[in-house]
């Protein structure tokens, strides 16, 4: 194996260990400043609340969408595999990390074919940088998606990332057209995805015009990966990377949040997942009714995969929970119900949508 195929591999190591050991979040994508209407007598039954939800023609038991984050790396394995048995027994919608390790290197396929195994009938979403897109076209898009049996591919934007590793890819140029001309020649819906910057309005506009079937968010607020990379940098011995230290920790603080991104996209079209710093159940409950068709979360499913099946089991129980109890109490006896729940908006995230788009959000 060459040694930038070697880097691809044992880096999806590190990260796991990073973002599960050392503080990578940024800070406040935004749900605390949505605020629901209390519906004091809310005539549906708790009990029978239907978490169900529809995206890209797939029905998920559940709007709760397992975010991309591993596979490339043998010791990823046991970490994808759990996230797709949580993923088969909730019949939630799960996204696999970057395969671009395993397009370089076929023996690392298994690390991401095991997710459907463990998860046959699941809403499976393929994963591929708009770098490894430009350069390799179509054919490493058709790789990623037969590897895994996909129902979607997902096309990652983190130029953030790319600027700040020591190893990254800083040509962005071409990439835009690489994804219309995937869109044009691909049966396989394309999701475009960011990693914890946002998408602006203007860029979702660009991107529907191509032919993009969903934009997932990924927006501000949740893991950096400014600080992700801060810390990689901090733990080298290198000189050089001293100063990425400080370049990771200065653009911590770049990014839309999550919930002005989300904003400014629905305000393009739709379907879209809001993902960048959804914490809980009551943080899903917020991007459904300010008009998510699915809510993302990747950090806070992260330690309890990489310790067991029952801490996973134990955190997405928590989180249905109170996504059910957010549900009751706003009257919502479906996602569909719940798309409708009024609610005010406030604080920063009131002034930074502005008028224009907060006009065409729904309310
Ligand atoms: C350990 C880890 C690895 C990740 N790897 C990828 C990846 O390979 N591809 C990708 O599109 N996003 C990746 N992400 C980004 C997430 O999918 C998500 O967009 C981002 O972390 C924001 O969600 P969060 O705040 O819930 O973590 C990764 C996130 C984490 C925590």
């Amino acid at each position: 194996m060459g040694d930038k195929k070697r880097f691809t591999s044992s880096r999806k190591l590190d990260h796991l260990r990073i973002c599960a050991e050392e503080p990578v979040e940024s800070g406040d994508a935004g749900f605390g400043d949505i605020r629901f209407v209390h519906n004091a007598l809310p005539e549906c039954d708790m009990g029978t609340i239907d978490l169900s939800a529809r995206f890209l023609g797939h029905t998920v038991n559940s709007p709760l969408f397992i975010s991309a984050m591993t596979g490339g790396h043998p010791g990823t394995k046991d970490v994808n595999a759990r996230l797709a048995r949580a993923a088969g027994h909730y019949g939630l919608g799960m996204g696999v990390g970057s395969q671009r390790a395993a397009l370089e290197n076929p023996d690392l396929e298994d690390t991401f074919s095991v997710v459907r195994d463990e998860a046959p009938r699941a809403f499976l979403v393929a994963n591929l940088g708009a770098v490894q897109l430009h350069d390799h076209g179509i054919e490493w898009a058709e790789r990623a998606v037969q590897m895994i049996e996909a129902n979607a591919l997902a096309i990652h934007l983190n130029f953030l990332q790319e600027a700040i590793q020591p190893e990254g890819d800083h040509n962005a140029a071409g990439c835009f057209d690489a994804i219309g001309e995937l869109c044009h020649h691909f049966r396989t819906p394309v999701i475009v995805k960011e990693t914890g910057c946002g998408i602006s309005g203007p860029l979702a506009q660009k991107c529907w015009g191509v032919g993009v079937s969903a934009i997932d968010i990924g927006g501000w607020g949740g893991t950096s990966w400014a600080a992700v990379e801060s810390v990689r940098a901090d733990k080298s011995a290198l000189a050089e990377d001293q100063a990425l230290r400080t370049l990771g920790q200065d653009f911590s603080s770049w990014g839309i949040p999550t919930v002005v991104s989300l904003a400014e996209v629905l305000a393009t079209g739709s379907p879209v997942i809001a993902s960048g710093g959804v914490r809980s159940g009551l943080d899903i409950a917020k991007g459904l009714a300010f008009g998510a068709d699915l809510c993302g979360m990747a950090l806070p499913l992260l330690k309890p995969a990489m310790e067991s099946d029952e801490a996973l089991v134990r955190t997405i129980d928590a989180i249905h929970r109170e996504l059910t109890v957010a549900m009751f109490l706003t009257g919502s006896a479906s996602v569909a119900d719940l798309r409708k729940a009024p609610f005010y908006l406030t604080g920063l995230t009131r002034q930074q949508i502005g008028k224009d788009n907060a006009a065409r959000v729904r309310r």
